[in-house]
């Protein structure tokens, strides 16, 4: 943990090392349900100002975990902090937060500035300073010349962007968005991102963000918690996540890969004992005669014909095409390897002979792949 004790009590507005403070703190997060737990001893430190998604299958754990720095369920076990405050007594209209959700229904019968305006009527801000507020935040979020329209007359696109501007506009310490994008189509969204990753940078405020969509996440965070089974598997940077999964499961939910799955592994360096791929690099988890799988990322898997040589030190496995998809910038083929697995290659230029049907051989450089206890983690995401 990065955070020295000082930064945890200590009087923070002062606080030279911006880095340190504390935006939001989970320590030994719990949530039973009927004793079964669904967030399971959940610690996470988030700094003031950073963008952090939580990311992960359905049913793992992630509304819930926000659900409890909301205020609207209560934790089973542990604690939480926004800044400087434990809000274990605090109710959800006094944590400092704004909430973005999936459908977050907008006041049908007022105004999108009369939308805007409600959370600062609540707290009881003058007229004059309430409209100079909502004026800012309609200009945010670029819906100024919509002010005086009500939500029946906008898109979909221009409804999520009102409700943005009604969680940003009392200037909260803490965003939290739930899905926020999920029911709109891919351009919206896409634009929509930049949008959020522009205002992020523009009111510095702490982003909590919740998706299924790897994607989403990986283009949008600072840092991504992979949740699976009410537990973070591993909190990274979305490069950390994609270079160096920890977990079989990290590995294959965030990114495209190809998975050698083997047997035999063993942890001493430099030596591998039998294994399906012929690989030489000890994995982190694996013990002696553990199954191990090696991931490898598509830009790390290049194709050959049957017969010619491996690269000095490099592995090989052969594989059939399924599809060969031009991108305009590089190639894609979907392999299918000799266990029924499907895998990945992605080439800066056409691969010869890799049409639909072909056999090949796939290769790559043990140093570019990562070896992975194989807790039969990945399955659900094969094929
Ligand atoms: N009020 C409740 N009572 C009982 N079980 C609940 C309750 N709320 C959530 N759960 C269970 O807790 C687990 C986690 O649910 P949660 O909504 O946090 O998942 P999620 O990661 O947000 O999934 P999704 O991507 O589908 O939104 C699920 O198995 C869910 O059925
Ligand atoms: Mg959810």
């Amino acid at each position: 943990m990065s955070h020295s004790a000082h930064s945890a009590h200590g009087p923070s507005e002062e606080q030279p090392d911006q880095a340190s403070r504390i935006g939001v703190r989970l320590t030994n997060v719990t949530k039973r349900y009927g004793g079964k737990p669904v967030v399971d001893d959940i610690s996470i430190d988030i700094r003031r100002g950073e963008f952090v998604t939580f990311l992960g299958p359905s049913g793992s754990g992630k509304t819930t975990t926000l659900s409890m720095i909301a205020g609207f369920t209560q934790v089973s076990e542990g604690g939480i902090q926004i800044h400087d405050r434990s809000v274990a007594a605090v109710p959800p209209h006094k944590r400092d937060i704004g909430m973005v959700f999936q459908n977050y229904a907008l006041f049908p019968h007022r105004t999108v500035a009369g939308n805007v305006a409600f959370p600062l009527e609540r707290r009881r801000i003058g007229k004059a300073e309430r409209a100079k507020m909502v004026g800012d935040a309609l200009a945010m979020v670029h819906m100024t010349d919509y002010a005086e329209r009500t939500p029946s007359e906008l898109s979909g696109g221009q409804q999520q962007r009102v409700a943005l501007a009604r969680a940003l506009v009392y200037n909260p310490a803490v965003l939290l968005m739930d899905e926020p994008l999920g029911a709109l189509d891919k351009k919206l969204r896409d634009w929509l991102q930049s949008e959020i990753k522009r205002i992020h940078l523009e009111v510095r405020s702490t982003f909590l963000y919740v998706t299924h969509d790897q994607e989403e996440a990986l283009s949008l965070s600072d840092r991504i918690a992979v949740f699976n089974n009410g537990r973070i598997e591993q909190l990274g940077t979305p490069q950390e996540l994609y270079e160096s999964p920890s977990t079989l499961f990290v590995g294959t939910f965030v990114g495209d890969s190809t998975l050698v799955r083997g047997t035999g592994f063993t942890s001493v360096a430099g030596h591998s004992t039998g294994n399906a791929a012929g690989h030489r690099v000890a994995g982190r988890g694996t013990t002696p005669d553990s199954t191990a799988a090696v991931l490898i990322r598509p830009e790390k898997l290049a194709l050959q014909s049957v017969g010619s040589a491996l690269p000095t030190g490099h592995c090989g496995i052969p594989v059939t095409i399924r599809t060969a998809t031009y991108l305009g910038n590089a190639w894609r083929y979907e392999l299918r390897l000799p266990d029924g697995s499907t895998g990945m290659a992605k080439t800066d230029s056409e691969a010869p002979g890799a049409v639909p049907g072909s056999a090949l051989t796939a290769v790559w450089d043990p140093a570019n792949a990562v070896v992975l206890a194989d807790d039969g983690g990945a399955g659900e995401f094969l094929t």
